[in-house]
């Protein structure tokens, strides 16, 4: 795996306010990772600083192996920066926002037309190209600002909230593109996301920020394995067993919590080779089971756990 981004112990104060804690991590090429966390908690701090927009108060960086801090305008060439509000031109058209900036960002004037246009199609803005962006919805502004950030192409991607007011089918849309751009494109994203189930279908990692710091980082798995160990299957029942079986379990070596509703159990076990012995407990006392199946807890499920975890 090779990183793309590379972070040692970045920190960025505003008076006060530590916005950015000491925070280390790495992206890797071709991932899509997502940097979760409550309002303030420092995520576009930490984006602005790995685009070079902002000087780190401590801490290192390197992006594309380039340090952000010492030459932001190369990194900026190399990287797709959707932020928060983006700022486009009001009194442009979406066409002229579009070659102004790729004018910027030194595409050649050859190519420049065609590129625009093949956005516009893209972004479905292509019937309102010669409209004054202040005239926009703000999800039809949003697509634009996506589109001026692949317009020239880069290996890598920061997105801040790239959904945030978009409608269902812009916002499909948009996450559909982000698994297009990494999966099949090889392209690396860096997203903030408030919207877990989002970051949950597009995320190969998860990182959850609070208060500047990182509380935990890693695939879902490994998020889930490290909260509550081992891992939980669900036991379904053809019929509600006749006695309270959920007991016998709890005695087994090596189960670790059980849940129990009527015509299902969650149970957490330390590791698969206990599943046979929990079937032959359940069996014993005559329950009759329709199936066994692991169940991996929901990126919610685990982001209110590490921020309860992390409650002082
Ligand atoms: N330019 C600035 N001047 C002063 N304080 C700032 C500045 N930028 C950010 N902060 C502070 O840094 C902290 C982190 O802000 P940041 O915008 O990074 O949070 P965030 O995680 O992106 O939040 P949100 O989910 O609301 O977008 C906040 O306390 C914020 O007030
Ligand atoms: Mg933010």
């Amino acid at each position: 795996m090779v990183p793309v981004i590379e972070v040692e112990a970045l920190t960025r104060s505003f008076g006060p306010i530590r916005a950015v804690d000491g925070v280390t991590f790495q992206v890797y090429e071709g991932e899509v990772f997502g940097l979760l966390g409550p309002n303030g908690a420092g995520k576009t701090t930490t984006v602005r600083l790995l685009n070079g927009v902002l000087k780190a108060s401590g801490g290192r960086a390197r992006v594309l192996g380039i340090d952000p801090a010492a030459d932001g305008c190369a990194l900026r060439r190399r990287t797709g920066v959707l932020t928060e509000t983006p700022s486009l031109y009001e009194r442009l058209t979406a066409r002229e926002n579009l070659l102004l900036f790729g004018a910027l960002y030194g595409i050649p004037e050859a190519d420049l037309p065609r590129r625009v246009d093949r956005m516009l199609e893209w972004f479905e803005l292509a019937e309102r190209a010669e409209d004054r962006v202040g005239n926009f919805s703000k999800g039809m502004k949003q697509r634009l600002a996506l589109a001026r950030a692949l317009l020239h192409e880069p290996p890598l991607l920061f997105l801040d909230e790239p959904t945030a007011g978009l409608d269902p089918e812009a916002a499909r849309q948009v996450t559909d593109l982000i698994r297009q751009l990494s999966h099949q494109e090889g392209r690396t994203v860096f997203l903030c996301t408030h919207n877990l189930p989002e970051a949950q279908h597009l995320c190969d990692r998860v990182a959850v920020m609070d208060r500047g710091r990182l509380l935990a980082i890693g695939t879902l798995e490994e998020l889930s394995r490290s909260l509550w160990g081992g891992f939980q299957v669900e036991v379904d029942f053809l019929e509600p067993p006749a006695v309270p079986v959920a007991d016998a379990l709890r005695l087994l070596p090596d189960v670790t919590d059980v849940r129990s509703e009527p015509l299902r159990l969650t149970v957490r076990v330390t590791g698969e080779a206990t599943i046979p012995a929990v079937v032959e407990a359940l069996v014993r006392q005559g329950a009759r089971i329709l199936r066994v199946s692991p169940r991996q807890p929901s990126l919610e499920e685990i982001y209110f756990e590490i921020r309860k975890e992390a409650q002082p």
